[in-house]
């Protein structure tokens, strides 16, 4: 009897799947012949009746059901796009440069809609071709939602009960899960939990649940030790394992760069997690309100006109009163329950952010990890000095471990904890910390990595991959305090540091002295307007040979990847915040020349979705000049 072909090896990296029948005659003998040729396009092969695929179809933004998924030829893209029907032929047709012609005949007005119906009429009598097929005719409906003529089945709705399983995480902190039938998606649980929960809102196929009760607890499940667990939006994962946690974020990033179309062009490193995913944040800010966040579980009858803490998840206008937080320095808690009480006993209004009224709208923790310093930062909608002065001592009284203490007013509507002016009122008005041996001055409104352990881990990765050998010129973009450009600086031949906000330029000045590093210099604006100054031969901005960037959560400003492939520095590093942003740049950076040599992400952020990640790039375009000398 002649061998069956078996299908080939299913290869997760992929850039994109097409989900075949594996008990359909037909399919499975399709897959292994065509697996090779799409293979070398970067696409693979994946079952439908995988367990893999159930999972990645519940993590798939408005994933439709199951049934609706097994009804048509589907292609899964790794950015979570789903692909149905003869775009698929459309799509792989376009992949491969001998079909190339194809693609463009099938896309032209009129040759198009004949290809759909060629396709369609292929498709409603595929059973007939073989018997083995068990996909419906797509003429057929699926499988409807609507109530069926035994009136069971309907759309579901608010506060109907389902059980379903989850499966992992998304990038906004919701775990994601299956009823077999709905995607759903819900606040805690772990990755392989059971649980019943009800429906609180509909967006097409996706549910957003509530959870009611675990069935089953999945192994990477762990009673989450924090009390407002249940009711705050900061650390959405304590019910789930650190371990698995890390698992979820490598699947995160390589998510980001798929949905860029970069993804297997470098090995994504396992992420590197922390020592102790607790109390880890040298940085915290709460917010005072008026209205405060009932939780659940509370008796009733409690004042609900003050608190301090956090918002509650989409709610702008309530905070959740903390009496606890299990990421915050060792000592925070205190410091926050003193400010609260304080300000409830001295009578102090807290903001109404609907009215646009009181007096306390922030207050802003920092900790030096090393140096064992802290700094508070008061911010009030209004000058008030003397309020603020009996407040600020009695504060500075019952927590004797403020090392200084900064108010700052912010007589704008927007929710931000800065001021437009700021005066210090007790201390030096800076923290200071350390980072590699090297000292930091970091003043209230300068940008600082939240995480000092993990930093470190960090930034020895950007020194490593940016590897200066002291002939280099480094550009450092987004510097911040100044903390990469002061790493890079004993190893390069110039570092140029570029940072918008003022203070951060300051606190780097001073750090450069007060440690005696030299070949730092420091320029306060805006990168685009400096890469442009560069560009433009600016004398005092030699070319760069390495470039560092680490811009803010948005990514780059949209002009600046253009600017770098101008500069086309040897060797660039990006570091990103917010990976799902970046990956664009570093896509846009690809295409213009460069190679990504290696992606390494490090938890910063634990029980959080973010996760901090180093690119790194190395130009792969012709060399400069070479243009110019053939020419
Ligand atoms: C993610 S932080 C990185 C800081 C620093 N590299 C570090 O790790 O400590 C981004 C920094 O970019 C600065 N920034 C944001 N937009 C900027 C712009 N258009 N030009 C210059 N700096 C900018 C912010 O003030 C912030 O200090």
């Amino acid at each position: 009897m002649a061998k069956q072909p078996q299908p080939p090896e299913m290869d997760r990296d992929a850039q994109g799947w097409v989900l075949y029948d594996a008990s359909c005659g037909v399919c499975s003998r399709w897959v292994p012949f065509w697996g090779p040729t799409l293979a070398r396009q970067g696409l693979g092969f994946a079952p439908l009746q995988s367990d893999w695929v159930v999972e990645r179809m519940a993590l798939t933004a408005e994933a439709p059901p199951p049934e609706e998924i097994a009804s048509d030829l589907r292609l899964l893209l790794a950015n979570g796009e789903l692909i149905s029907g003869a775009d698929v032929y459309r799509h792989v047709m376009g992949c491969i440069w001998w079909a190339m012609p194809m693609h463009v005949l099938t896309r032209l007005p009129g040759l198009r809609q004949i290809f759909d119906g060629v396709y369609r009429a292929f498709a409603a009598h595929r059973h007939e071709i073989s018997r083995a097929c068990r996909m419906p005719a797509p003429s057929a409906k699926p499988a409807s939602p609507e109530p069926s003529k035994a009136g069971t089945q309907r759309k579901p709705r608010h506060g109907d009960e389902f059980e379903f399983s989850l499966v992992g995480f998304d990038r906004r902190g919701w775990s994601r899960g299956s009823t077999g039938e709905w995607s759903v998606r819900m606040r805690g649980g772990a990755p392989r939990d059971r649980w019943r929960g009800t429906v609180i809102r509909r967006r097409r196929s996706l549910l957003e649940i509530r959870g009611l009760e675990l069935i089953e607890a999945g192994p990477a499940h762990r009673e989450a030790p924090c009390s407002h667990h249940n009711s705050c939006g900061g650390c959405s994962f304590q019910e789930c394992s650190y371990e698995e946690q890390l698992v979820q974020k490598h699947r995160l990033v390589t998510d980001a760069l798929g949905a860029a179309g970069v993804l297997g062009l470098a090995s994504v490193e396992a992420v590197i997690g922390c020592e102790n995913p607790w109390a880890y944040r040298n940085k915290m800010e709460f917010s005072f309100s008026n209205r405060r966040w009932i939780e659940a579980d509370e008796p009733p009858g409690a004042p609900a006109d003050f608190a301090l803490g956090l918002h509650a998840p989409g709610r702008f206008d309530k905070a959740l009163a903390l009496s606890e937080c299990r990421i915050l320095f060792p000592g925070g808690e205190a410091i926050l329950q003193s400010a609260g009480r304080l300000a409830r006993e001295l009578g102090l209004a807290p903001w109404s952010v609907r009215n646009h009224t009181g007096c306390l709208r922030h207050l802003v923790l920092r900790h030096g990890v090393y140096t064992g310093e802290i700094m508070v930062v008061l911010v009030t909608s209004e000058e008030t000095p003397e309020l603020v002065l009996t407040y600020a001592k009695a504060l500075l009284a019952a927590q004797p471990c403020i090392t200084t203490l900064v108010h700052a007013i912010n007589t704008g509507v927007a929710s931000v904890a800065r001021g437009e002016s700021e005066r210090v009122i007790f201390g030096s008005g800076y923290i200071e910390e350390q980072l590699l041996g090297l000292h930091f001055r970091i003043s209230a409104g300068s940008f600082f990595q939240i995480n000092t352990r993990q930093a470190e881990i960090l930034f020895r990765m950007v020194v490593e991959e940016a590897a200066p050998t002291g002939e280099e010129i480094v550009y450092d973009l987004y510097s911040g305090a100044g903390t990469i450009a002061l790493l890079l600086a004993a190893a390069a031949r110039e570092v140029l540091a570029f940072e918008e906000v003022p203070a951060a330029v300051a606190d780097a000045r001073r750090s450069a002295a007060a440690n005696g590093v030299e070949g730092v210099r420091f320029f306060e604006g805006d990168v685009l307007v400096e890469l442009d100054r560069a560009l433009g031969g600016a004398p005092e901005l030699p070319r760069p040979d390495v470039v560092v960037v680490d811009p803010p959560r948005s990514g780059l400003h949209p002009k600046v990847p253009a600017k770098l492939l101008e500069l086309a520095p040897r060797r660039l590093i990006y570091v990103s915040c917010n990976l799902h942003n970046g990956a664009s740049d570093i896509a846009q950076l690809i295409e213009g020349g460069y190679a990504l040599r290696r992606v390494q992400a490090v938890d910063l952020f634990p029980h959080t979705p973010h996760v901090e990640c180093v690119l790194s790039l190395e130009w792969a375009g012709p060399q400069p000049g070479l243009a110019d000398s053939e020419g």
